[in-house]
């Protein structure tokens, strides 16, 4: 899967949807406007040619004015990035579909996107309240859709040629299954939370069987400390290679065959976490037999996002 000896280059085939994926991904959920900014476009600077955008990050329109300034400052084509976003939970309606996706679209500035993702498999009540809640503080779930009815709906923007390929976020191996039988556009992607602490080997296997790119978020653990950056054993590896911690599980996440998503928010940090390099077997191993598991984003059972700040 592995297409280049510089991990830094890696490209993984986007089977269902044509194409290629960056391994290394520069995720948006970046809660200050001016930093969605500067962030981006540093990433686009350190060498990040992969974009993870979302309805609900609330910064679409920061993101795109980022990737059009740096674009054309540093004379890249738009073919040479890849940008995926995503249709958020009250759009899951069949109708609403195309309507979310074109107003991401416009907020990007962009023709076409290389993958759009339902971002959780939970529809909530449809509307422009991103966060429907009854007086109790309850979400309020929409059980007038299904998945697959709002599957349909993706498929058709495929057609339309508006979106290279279409997948799925925030699932697991037993909510995929019946979406892949269905298809008629198998999924291209899934985008889940995945790291060694947490390493979703099943689902990844799953993937590698079915030509689906496994493109894991959190792959810092979401830089909480203590956490993945403080772990012995990724400390271990990366005084012995001569690394730091997030280069150890940034190289580890694409060696493994995932695409990631991390978020450095300092030119600084965009530099060091796209300059990874591949690491020995044994470290390899070393870290697959970390016993630790730990979930940090629960949103994956509730379709409630754990890392959105308050009233974004
Ligand atoms: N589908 C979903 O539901 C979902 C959920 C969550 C995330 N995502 C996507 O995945 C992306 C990445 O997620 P994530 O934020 O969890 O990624 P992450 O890279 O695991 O964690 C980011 C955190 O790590 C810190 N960090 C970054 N580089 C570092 C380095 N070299 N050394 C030490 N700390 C470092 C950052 O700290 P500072 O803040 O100090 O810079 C930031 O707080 C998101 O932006 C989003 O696109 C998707």
């Amino acid at each position: 899967m592995i297409e280049s000896s510089d991990l830094r280059m890696t490209r993984i085939p986007v089977h269902h949807g044509g194409g290629h994926m960056p391994a290394l991904g520069f995720g948006t959920l970046i809660p200050d406007p001016a930093v969605t900014i500067t962030a981006t476009r540093a990433a686009l600077e350190a060498g990040f040619r992969h974009f993870d955008c979302a309805e609900r990050y609330g910064n679409e329109r920061e993101v795109g004015k980022a990737l059009q300034a740096g674009l054309a400052a540093e004379g890249i084509a738009r073919e040479d990035i890849f940008v995926t976003t995503k249709l958020w939970n009250t759009n899951h309606r069949p109708e609403r579909v195309e309507p979310a996706f074109e107003a991401s679209l416009d907020r990007l500035g962009l023709k076409y996107l290389d993958l759009y993702l339902s971002h959780t498999p939970f529809a909530f009540q449809p509307g422009d309240d991103q966060d429907p809640r009854d007086q109790n503080g309850n979400i309020l779930y929409d059980r007038g859709v299904t998945l697959l009815e709002t599957w349909r709906a993706m498929e058709s923007l495929v057609d339309y040629g508006k979106c290279r390929a279409i997948g799925l976020s925030d699932i697991t191996l037993d909510g995929l299954l019946p979406i892949y039988e269905s298809a008629r556009i198998k999924p291209a992607v899934v985008q889940v939370e995945a790291h060694p602490y947490l390493p979703e080997t099943e689902l990844l296997e799953f993937c590698k069987q079915k030509d689906i790119v496994f493109l894991a978020f959190a792959p810092l653990g979401h830089g909480l400390r203590p956490g993945l950056l403080e772990d012995p054993v990724i400390s271990a590896i990366a005084a012995r290679v001569g690394k730091t911690p997030a280069q150890v599980l940034l190289a580890w996440a694409v060696q493994r065959g995932t695409a990631l998503l991390t978020t450095p928010r300092t030119a600084a940090r965009a530099r060091e976490n796209f300059d990874i390099s591949i690491l020995p077997e044994d470290a390899l191993d070393e870290i697959n037999r970390i016993q630790t598991r730990q979930r940090l984003n629960e949103v994956v059972k509730t379709g409630i996002p754990g890392f959105i700040p308050k009233g974004r």
